[in-house]
């Protein structure tokens, strides 16, 4: 019997009728992204952890359709920036919902949380730095803060993305239990947060464990403080709400690659952890795994170029759509859902031509790097056809720029299969609106 909720949605999952309909009728390049995909993801998260305080990380995906959908499945959001957390008010979290984590904060975005916060006081800000504590306090903030740990160990996909001990994240795990105690003085200390990194595999799951088993005993630590030659000197004990081990649970990637066992994780969480102090729920906060294999890029072939080393299929989407090869190196899988001039038969160069070399899937910018897969065997690639790009839900559309004067693409929402346009295609207009705007909306200085 099939499981109506698999653990992954493959790229060869994908109805390749339907994705070519959506190319022809929407152009390319085009995000597609499946809202019931998004919902079947939370529900399996909240299925494997129904005891603990989930919330997604917002700079996954940050569309309103998306985040519509993850507030009704009933999870949080974490928010790195007053961005997000506009984001996420517009699309109705309410303040008991709402977890912003400031990374070096600039200004004007603790200016904004502290004013969402005045209407919002549920709010929580996630502070990893005794100074942005002191920034929000001069601000006139004194509500619910979380202090972010940094627990000496991390993890994840790639070095750019592991988060845990690199000195940018949080306070160093040996002062965090004196600023927590210090913090608790001046705010309502309600949690205790850390993250080890993005793009945890099941090969990492030690690092994940060690950094969980830091936290419970951090949170032990505090319940129950053992420091302090009598019971009179002893600090006072801290009432953490919650004990917050980060996101960063993997996807695969790889069309065969296993995908993470999330109820073994679960446990092993939950385990790590264990035992937390009375009242003390545990919280993650996973964007990746939530919108990930919901989303796919639709590019369309444009050039065919057969050389002697391999066969560079130049297409319509590049590093300005998807970011990640370029960036990370990363792996994302292309499958060709054809209907390009080898469809007819007409004018196809013979498959033999190129069958033989690999492929390199090449996009529009003037950069080497800008690849969305290399040494690929992509079967009889021919100008015209449509490529999907898998597993590009999550920091897909989020990391898309304008570079090279391009338009960012178009984005479909897919909704118990009804498809709506939720992020219309750039025009060359739009590459320009910020420059001819700029004199009239303020922001010149003498
Ligand atoms: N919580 C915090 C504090 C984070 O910094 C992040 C991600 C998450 C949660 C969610 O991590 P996730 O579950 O999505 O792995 N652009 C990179 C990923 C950067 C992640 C940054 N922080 C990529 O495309 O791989």
């Amino acid at each position: 019997e099939p499981d109506d909720n698999p653990p992954v949605r493959r790229v060869s999952d994908w109805d390749a009728d339907r994705l070519t309909d959506l190319a022809d009728g929407h152009e390319t390049p085009l995000y597609v992204q499946d809202l019931d995909r998004v919902r079947e993801n939370c529900e399996r998260l909240l299925a494997a952890l129904p005891d603990a305080d989930v919330r997604y990380a917002v700079k996954a995906h940050t569309g309103r359709a998306v985040l519509e959908a993850i507030r009704d499945a009933g999870l949080d959001a974490e928010c790195a920036s007053a961005g997000e957390v506009d984001r996420a008010l517009a699309a109705g979290f309410d303040g008991s919902r709402l977890h912003y984590t400031a990374v070096n904060p600039p200004a004007r975005d603790l200016d904004y949380v502290v004013g969402v916060a005045e209407a919002e006081p549920d709010l929580t800000v996630t502070v990893g730095a005794v100074d942005t504590l002191d920034r929000l306090t001069e601000r006139g903030y004194d509500g619910r803060v979380c202090v972010r740990v940094n627990p000496g160990v991390g993890a994840g996909h790639h070095e750019k993305v592991t988060t845990g001990g690199a000195a940018k994240f949080g306070i160093p795990y040996d002062r965090a239990a004196s600023a927590a105690r210090d913090a608790a003085e001046r705010v309502d200390v309600v949690g205790i947060h850390a993250h080890a990194g993005s793009g945890i595999d099941p090969d990492q799951l030690d690092s994940h464990r060690e950094l969980v088993a830091r936290m419970g005993e951090l949170a032990r630590e505090l319940a129950a403080p053992s420091d302090g030659a009598s019971e009179d000197d002893a600090p006072a004990p801290v009432d953490l709400e919650y004990v917050d081990v980060g996101g960063g649970f993997g996807v695969p990637y790889e069309e065969d690659a296993p995908a993470l066992d999330l109820p073994a994780v679960a446990d092993a969480t939950r385990e790590a952890v264990a035992p937390l102090p009375d009242g003390v729920d545990l919280a993650i906060e996973p964007g990746r795994y939530v919108v990930a294999d919901a989303g796919v890029l639709l590019t369309r072939v444009n050039t065919v170029k057969p050389t002697p080393d391999e066969t560079v299929v130049g297409v319509d989407a590049g590093m300005t759509d998807l970011l990640r090869p370029a960036m990370y190196d990363a792996y994302h899988p292309i499958r060709n859902l054809g209907g390009g001039r080898g469809a007819d038969g007409s004018d196809a160069p013979a498959p033999g031509d190129r069958s033989a070399t690999p492929v390199t899937v090449a996009g529009p910018i003037c950069e080497t790097g800008d690849t969305l897969g290399r040494n690929r065997a992509l079967a009889d690639p021919n100008r015209g056809d449509l490529l999907a790009v898998g597993v590009a839900g999550a920091y897909g559309y989020e990391m898309a720029s304008q570079y090279n004067s391009r338009p960012r693409p178009a984005e479909v929402a897919l909704d118990d299969g009804t498809a709506t346009v939720v992020r219309r295609r750039e025009s060359l207009s739009d590459l320009t609106t910020v420059e001819r705007d700029a004199g009239r909306r303020g922001e010149e200085r003498p």
